[in-house]
């Protein structure tokens, strides 16, 4: 009989670049990988593919490009060996435009593709910001991670960046053309001229405007609970930032997050990338790689949650948002 594998899917974003997302994503990717897991990591940060660096792997392997540009090469025949046993990556494509938005159907293929792949864990990188790109492929799962810094603007960027998610999400959670959709479409639009109507105010507005609205709103909200990483931290006032955001995504934004880690600022982190090793495997026994192990296990103690019933986005993303590729809610 062959064995089931059950392969948990994994998407890292953050509000803003520089924040550490990449060395995260192939620290963990290592630690897992350390801990017997398979690992695939995934560079999706089009446009900004900087994974193989931190990772040690030469660039001179093709990547997610051809997928995206129907090179006829399925996802799985670029996934290459690094040099930590059970740990796999498929790179990615720096001639991606970085701000062109993927049509909706690209996206599908590639979380199709992504679907056939056959490991453990399943990391996706992804680029900085609140792009649809970014945030449709963080949707794949309702446990994905936002990595975020200390510093206020990081920390601002990491709300917008889940406050984007939840309308990306309850928009998606309505059939194409529905009335509930075009509600949000048109609150969205608003939003862009400055109206001012809060989270809660829209769902109460939306839950008048059909009995099964509400329901399908609790069951996918319910659901959602992104994961924070505070990277970078230096003292106890920046522990306490994680704590705090999730008190305002809890008073704002009507989800729970989880505040699943604190990261350290670690000169070694930049020494690890000149040197090619990631630090949980140069440096096992450091501090940061310890912090890593720790939302290691805390990754894999908790449940997979499942994926939320969303449907696609079959409408010219143009249509919905005008030429503004990032959307400030
Ligand atoms: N915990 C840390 N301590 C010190 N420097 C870090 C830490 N995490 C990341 N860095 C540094 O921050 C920079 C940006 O990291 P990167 O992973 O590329 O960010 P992102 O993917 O979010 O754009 C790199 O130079 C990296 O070495
Ligand atoms: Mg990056």
């Amino acid at each position: 009989m062959l064995d089931f594998i059950m392969t948990t899917i994994i998407p890292i974003a953050s509000g803003k670049g520089g924040v550490g997302k990449t060395v995260f994503a192939a620290n963990l990717g290592v630690s897992l990988a350390r801990h017997g897991k398979t690992v695939i990591l995934i560079d999706l940060d089009l446009g900004g593919s900087n994974l193989h660096t931190c990772l040690g792997v030469r660039n001179r392997h093709p990547g997610i490009g051809y997928v995206i540009y129907n090179k006829g090469r399925s996802l799985e025949s670029l996934v290459v060996p690094t040099d930590i046993p059970q740990l796999h990556f498929i790179p990615g494509d720096t001639l991606f435009p970085g701000t062109a938005n993927l049509p909706f159907f690209k996206k599908k293929k590639i979380l199709s593709e992504i679907g056939k792949l056959v490991a453990d864990y399943i990391l996706i990188d992804l680029g900085g910001g609140s792009t649809f790109n970014t945030i449709d492929f963080f949707l794949v799962s309702n446990t994905g991670l936002i990595v975020t810094n200390p510093q206020t603007t990081a920390v601002l960027n990491a709300y917008a960046f889940i406050k984007s998610s939840i309308f990306r999400l309850l928009y998606r959670s309505f059939p194409p053309r529905s009335e509930e959709r075009n509600f949000i479409k048109a609150h969205m639009a608003n939003r862009l001229e400055g109206s001012d109507l809060t989270l809660t105010d829209i769902l109460e507005q939306l839950k008048h405007l059909s009995p099964e609205a509400e329901e399908v709103i609790r069951e996918n909200l319910s659901g959602f609970h992104p994961r924070v990483v505070m990277n970078m931290g230096k003292s106890q006032n920046d522990l306490a930032l994680g704590a705090k955001l999730r008190h305002i995504v809890r008073k704002n934004l009507e989800i729970e997050i989880e505040y699943i880690g604190f990261v350290g600022y670690d000169d070694a982190v930049d020494r690890s990338i000149v040197e090619r090793t990631p630090l949980c495997a140069g440096h096992p026994e450091s501090n940061f790689a310890s912090s890593i192990d720790l939302i290691r296990e805390k990754l894999m103690e908790s449940l997979n949650f499942g994926e939320q019933r969303l449907f696609d986005d079959d409408e010219d993303i143009k249509d919905l948002m005008g030429d503004a590729d990032e959307f400030s809610l």
